[in-house]
């Protein structure tokens, strides 16, 4: 499902968070989203998600969703939110209980995103008992237990350290690969965006503007391999030149390897 998002301002009182943000998401991309602390892009998300109603604005979608979708668009959240009083296997089905899904399709389900996401030995686990990877494969597969067309993700790795933030991108990418799923997701981390989206778009400190779009030609299974590695240092250089002055009174919040 392609997303079409047109948001030409968006106000929290008077204070101006968005302007002019025109961006079309294609059916199985990846986006990703970059630009300094306070600059719009959970707004951005809210936005996209329909969790909040832009001041003047449209996102619109177009195109098919996968068979069996109980909700278009979902979300990933960057603290995983799971409810620590449920195992992994109940964190994940309670957002099918208002669903009319029979007992059977609800469990077949659970079932299958636990697998999908590498987690069956833990499925009876408690999120305290979890690294934080699982917990955050738990977060992604209760996204995908509605068989959504879109997901967003706003920082999903930012809580991790950085050798699971790598296995997580690559969990990540595996999945992506397998069910093409169209991604906006927003991220601090250069290097992230550059192994996972194929645009990247930076966004002007506060109100929000689109500063540049950033295309990632090379497909991203083929990233790790050494022939692109000059390819993608120029972009994530051209990528840090593009945020510095942002970043720069944005307190250095931005990772650059
Ligand atoms: N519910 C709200 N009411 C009023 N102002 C808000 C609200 N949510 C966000 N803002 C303001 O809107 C601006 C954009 O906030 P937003 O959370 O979208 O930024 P962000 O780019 O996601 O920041 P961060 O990188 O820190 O997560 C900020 O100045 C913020 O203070
Ligand atoms: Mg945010």
């Amino acid at each position: 499902m392609e997303l079409i998002i047109d948001v030409r301002n968006h106000f929290y009182g008077t204070l101006l968070a968005l302007s002019g943000i025109q961006l079309t998401v294609s059916s199985g991309g990846v986006v990703a989203i970059i630009g300094p602390s306070g600059c719009g892009k959970s707004t951005l998300l809210g936005i996209v998600g329909g969790l909040l109603k832009p001041t003047d604005g449209l996102v619109s979608s177009r195109g098919t969703v996968p068979d069996g979708c109980l909700n278009p668009l979902t979300y990933v959240f960057q603290d995983f939110s799971l409810l620590p009083w449920m195992t992994v296997s109940q964190n994940i089905s309670f957002v099918l209980d208002h669903h009319s899904l029979s007992t059977v399709e609800q469990q077949r389900r659970v079932a299958d995103v636990i697998k999908q996401m590498d987690l069956s030995d833990f499925a009876h686990a408690f999120p305290r008992q979890l690294s934080g990877g699982m917990r955050q494969r738990v977060g992604i597969a209760r996204a995908l237990v509605v068989r959504p067309a879109v997901l967003l993700m706003d920082e999903p790795f930012s809580a991790l350290d950085a050798q699971t933030r790598d296995l997580m991108i690559q969990d990540f990418l595996d999945l992506w690969v397998r069910e093409r799923i169209t991604t906006l997701y927003v991220t601090h981390n250069i290097d992230e965006a550059v192994r996972l989206a194929d645009q990247v778009v930076v966004l002007s400190r506060r109100p929000g503007r689109i500063k540049a779009v950033v295309p990632i030609e090379i497909p991203q299974q083929r990233r790790q391999e050494i022939e692109f590695a000059p390819n993608l240092s120029r972009l994530r250089d051209e990528l840090w030149s593009l945020i510095r002055d942002e970043a720069i009174t944005a307190n250095r919040e931005f990772a650059h390897d």
